[in-house]
């Protein structure tokens, strides 16, 4: 249970850290569509670890195998399959989690539910199974193709360092995945320092999705922001989520906070975008915004207290190749989570389309 996500276009990720392979399986992908495996490839890259010296030196190389679904690069309809084989393991460094519970990881709680764990690399609960999604997003991405929506993600934050420009341009030219180069520099200064402590740090991630139709978004239990809320928080470390101005409008008034509508020529549109383009869960034809909080990854060097599985207390320290931070690693996630949930509203949507000529 609990490895499916989308109803029409529905992506179900398998595998562990440390097993064989790696993948995902796309049901509901439509035919027709042109599945580059470059493409896929280049997604995967994004994530990749051991792309710079503060990310992760696992290396992984996260080669990604067509199985099934497609025929001369084309995509029949049926399920596509993408596998992808892992290379770099090293079962020995995390011996010392087999018997501890690492504080601030799934160990306890995996141990607690299931009576059993996949200590190596962490099983399911490791960063690596969201490489499966970022397989699933690029096919997505490859679906979105044939609309003009434009989805892309960047580090807003990492500790107290924010990105205060938001130069789209720049977001890929540097380690950290910020649009602000002068902000990027002071971030990976903080990582360089936090990493040399054996210690970690979190960050925030933001999302923007623009080029989206009005109408997305099924209320009451499928609102737009609903589900694509529930896509974010479902990736580990992410412990927090807003839309638009989030928390923030706890703190303003209703004559600052709603977004006065406005012709804009071709569409009706909002003069201020507080809302993040969603109002009542379905999507305004706005730029969409959504803000998640990263945890700082919990395996440390630093020696910690934890307990023994025989409940005695001990101490532990995570020798292995962990990220100082996993913000700038988690961006082509988020994207492509982002990606699936908006491909599965569009699809949804057609079933509105065929009664309303509004769309
Ligand atoms: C791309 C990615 C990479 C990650 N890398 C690490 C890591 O190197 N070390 C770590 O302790 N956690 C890492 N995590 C986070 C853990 O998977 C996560 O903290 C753990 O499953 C517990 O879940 P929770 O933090 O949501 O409670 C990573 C997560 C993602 C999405």
């Amino acid at each position: 249970m609990g490895n499916s996500f989308g109803k029409i276009f529905r992506i179900t990720t398998w595998g562990e850290s440390h097993g064989n392979s790696i993948g995902v399986v796309i049901d509901g992908c439509p035919p027709g569509i042109e599945i580059s495996l470059d493409f896929i490839q280049h997604e995967l890259n994004r994530r990749r670890p051991g792309q710079s010296n503060i990310t992760s030196p696992r290396s992984e190389r996260d080669k990604a195998l067509l199985r099934s679904g497609v025929i001369n690069n084309v995509s029949t309809g049926m399920p596509i399959t993408l596998e992808i084989f892992n290379q770099d393991i090293n079962n020995l460094s995390y011996e010392v989690i087999k018997d501890k519970w690492r504080p601030g990881h799934a160990d306890f709680t995996y141990d607690v539910k299931y009576g059993i764990r996949d200590y190596r690399g962490s099983g399911r609960a490791s960063g690596r199974e969201t490489a499966a999604r970022v397989a699933g997003g690029a096919v997505a991405k490859l679906v979105l193709k044939r609309f003009d929506i434009d989805i892309y993600a960047f580090t807003r934050a990492i500790g107290n360092i924010y990105s205060k420009v938001l130069d789209r341009a720049e977001i890929e030219q540097n380690i950290v995945r910020s649009p602000d180069r002068e902000a990027a520099q002071k971030m990976i200064e903080l990582i360089n320092k936090v990493k040399e402590q054996k210690d970690s740090i979190g960050g925030i991630v933001e999302l923007r999705i623009l080029g989206l139709p009005p109408g997305l978004g099924d209320p009451v239990f499928n609102k737009f922001e609903a589900v694509m809320a529930y896509a974010i928080m479902g990736l580990g470390s992410v412990k927090g989520v807003e839309i638009g101005d989030g928390f923030a409008v706890s703190n303003l008034k209703g004559s600052q906070n709603n977004d006065v509508f406005v012709n804009k020529g071709n569409k009706i549109g909002t003069r201020t975008n507080h809302s993040g383009g969603v109002l009542g869960g379905i999507t305004t034809g706005e730029e969409f915004i959504l803000r998640a909080a990263v945890k700082p990854p919990a395996s440390i060097g630093l020696e910690q207290d934890t307990v023994n599985k025989n409940g005695s207390s001990a101490k532990i320290k995570i020798e292995g190749r962990h990220d100082p931070t996993i913000v700038p690693r988690i961006v082509p996630v988020v994207e492509a989570m982002a990606a699936i949930v908006t491909v599965d509203f569009l699809l949804r949507q057609e079933s509105i389309k065929a009664f309303n000529n509004n769309f």
